[in-house]
């Protein structure tokens, strides 16, 4: 048992140094959520089980939603797309990241086609499912753009050519992907865009770096924008951050596949 401890430390050290001598800014920035990854823990939300037809109250946008069946068609188009390819998909397929979920991709699709969303920031990419969603939904609303800020996976480099695999070569001028932690580049994107319609986390899912996400896009949120938070019960970042805000309207959804739940935030009432 020692032995397998030391071994497991020993490749850990390994794994820093490789990515230490790749990108010693990113390697060095990702130390302190390494640390504060040791006093988090999972947090046991009570789930809306009628998430959907709430998230479509919040968006003051009619239930049964007309857009149900678009977002469920385009989710098979893309699953069917990335297995045609002959690349993974699903939980745990990005190195210790998942793809995107169904629902995640759906109450995307519905908030950005019903907020008529035109400027959408997304952090996580991996194979880009939720950018795929966004973009197709801005190219239905008629306009719009996605700035994606994402770090290929710092430990996997083979995975680095599958950035983004589900986004077609036509939304290329409706999309910024951004490279680099959203601790680096976020703070430069919100105050070059000055506001932001739609926001998805979907990058590192530490307490300390969803907060720190939420609190950049908090300072340039549109008055009727919405974040979108993927993977809250993993850590206990997202209900603290609301408490700060009691005039914040939230929901707890769990993803299609019950093994994790997102957060929906609408900052003002
Ligand atoms: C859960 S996956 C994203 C899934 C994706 N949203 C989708 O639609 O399938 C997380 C992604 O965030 C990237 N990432 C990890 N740490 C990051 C950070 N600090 N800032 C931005 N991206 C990060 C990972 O390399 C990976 O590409």
């Amino acid at each position: 048992m020692a032995g397998l401890l030391r071994s497991h430390g020993e490749h850990r050290v390994r794994r820093f140094a490789r990515a230490f001598a790749a990108d010693p800014v990113e390697a060095l920035l990702y130390l302190p959520e390494e640390v504060s990854r040791q006093f988090e823990h999972p947090v046991d939300y009570p789930v809306d089980a009628d998430w959907e037809q709430h998230l479509h109250h919040l968006l003051g946008a009619p239930w049964p939603c007309p857009q149900t069946p678009r977002a469920a068609a385009l989710w098979s188009a893309v699953v069917a797309e990335l297995r045609a390819r002959g690349l993974a998909f699903g939980r745990h397929t990005y190195g210790q990241y998942s793809d995107a979920d169904e629902s995640l991709a759906r109450a995307v699709w519905c908030t950005v086609v019903h907020r008529r969303a035109e400027v959408v920031v997304e952090t996580g990419v991996a194979r880009g499912v939720i950018s795929r969603f966004v973009l197709a939904a801005l190219e239905q609303n008629g306009g719009g753009h996605l700035w994606s800020v994402d770090l290929p996976h710092p430990f996997e480099r083979s995975l680095h050519d599958q950035t983004g695999a589900a986004v077609p070569e036509r939304y290329r001028p409706s999309w910024t992907y951004i490279e680099g932690s959203s601790r680096r580049r976020l703070p430069r994107l919100t105050r070059e865009l000055g506001r932001v319609d739609v926001f998805v986390h979907d990058s590192l899912h530490t307490a300390r770096n969803t907060r720190f996400e939420m609190g950049r896009i908090a300072e340039v949120l549109a008055p009727d924008g919405v974040m979108l938070i993927d993977d809250i019960s993993t850590h206990q970042g997202f209900a603290p951050w609301l408490l700060d805000r009691p005039h914040a309207a939230s929901l707890v959804c769990p993803s299609a596949d019950g093994e994790g739940l997102f957060g929906v935030v609408r900052l003002r009432p």
